[in-house]
């Protein structure tokens, strides 16, 4: 993976300007550690004697632990922040945090916060390696990747598909990255929400808009369901949860509409009523979630190969 002028990639911060080729090479040695997760022996030392810290200061499930599960399947040692007991409660400022950190000699940070843009800014202070976890409404640039290889190894192919990404894009960084993403590699990407959850400048984002779900998802391959993220939000963007449902929800009857053989995403956490109803995200033959979160820790543990390797120093941190 090189940055645009051809030379090592130091950080993973937005798939916005990353190539095809980067995205697929990401893809491809993500494949390699898909196996190796389903093998007996799950231990790799491509990391061995690198540090790993999660620095999260926004709540996770899926991410942390398989950013977590992934640095010790490859050897690293890996430590979690506890931002809430940490001096961040006592007025540390987070660049202050970060080179506090970066001290120590980690190579690898792992990062989500709340503030769009922050990661980039923390990225330019530490001399270590920098992965975004979910910046504000920015970016999450596993979630896409994770999302991508869950696509195609049950398609077998991105290229060309329909995928229709539902719900509260206005506040959401899976689906800036996932529009970049399936963008990129040739995929049409349709985005169906109330229009007070649309981002202003949608129309700039190469999607297609639809305010009618029943509208925007016939034809689809894939169905992308997004959480309303309220803790993002200042006052009410729709009427209610019941209406919400009624018309933005996915249930069976409106997964008819997309194709026979549509497959259902959601990044999680889901909102089970709200979004999504049980008997469609729990439905083995067209639900894809559980395989995201498999996907989730091959493709991390990729980008932390991958990110080791393409450093000068092999992955160490010098001064
Ligand atoms: N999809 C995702 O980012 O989930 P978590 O918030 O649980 O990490």
């Amino acid at each position: 993976m090189a940055s645009p002028s051809g030379s090592p990639l130091r950080h993973l911060l937005g798939i916005d300007g990353m190539t095809p080729d980067d995205i697929l090479s990401l893809l491809d040695l993500s494949e390699t550690y898909v196996d190796m997760n389903r093998g007996p022996d799950k231990k790799a030392s491509v990391l061995r004697g690198r540090t790993q810290i999660n620095l999260f200061f926004e709540p996770s499930t899926r991410t942390q632990m398989s950013f977590e599960l992934a640095g010790k399947r490859l050897g690293a040692d890996v430590l979690n922040m506890a931002v809430a007991s940490s001096s961040t409660r006592k007025g540390e400022t987070l660049i202050d945090t970060a080179m506090t950190l970066n001290a120590m000699h980690p190579d690898v940070l792992i990062v989500r916060h709340y503030d769009s843009g922050a990661v980039k800014l923390l990225s330019e202070k530490v001399n270590c390696s920098v992965i975004n976890a979910g910046d504000g409404t920015h970016e999450h640039p596993t979630q896409a990747l994770l999302d991508a290889l869950t696509i195609r190894r049950t398609k077998g192919r991105i290229g060309g598909l329909l995928v229709a990404i539902c719900g509260d894009s206005l506040h959401s960084r899976v689906a800036r990255s996932n529009i970049h993403l399936l963008n990129t590699l040739g995929a049409r990407v349709r985005l169906i929400a109330p229009p007070t959850l649309i981002p202003a400048a949608a129309d700039r984002l190469g999607v297609e808009i639809f305010t009618d779900m029943k509208k925007g998802l016939v034809g689809c391959d894939i169905v992308m369901m997004l959480r309303l993220q309220t803790e993002r939000m200042q006052g009410s963007f729709v009427p209610s949860i019941r209406e919400y449902f009624h018309f933005f929800g996915l249930d069976r009857a409106k997964l008819a509409l997309a194709k026979p053989d549509a497959f259902i995403m959601h990044p999680g956490p889901m909102n089970r009523g709200v979004e999504i109803d049980s008997e469609v995200a729990d439905d083995i033959d067209r639900s894809l979630i559980r395989q995201q979160v498999e996907m989730g820790v091959a493709v991390r543990m990729a980008c932390l190969d991958l990110l080791s390797r393409s450093r000068p120093d092999g992955g160490r941190n010098t001064p």
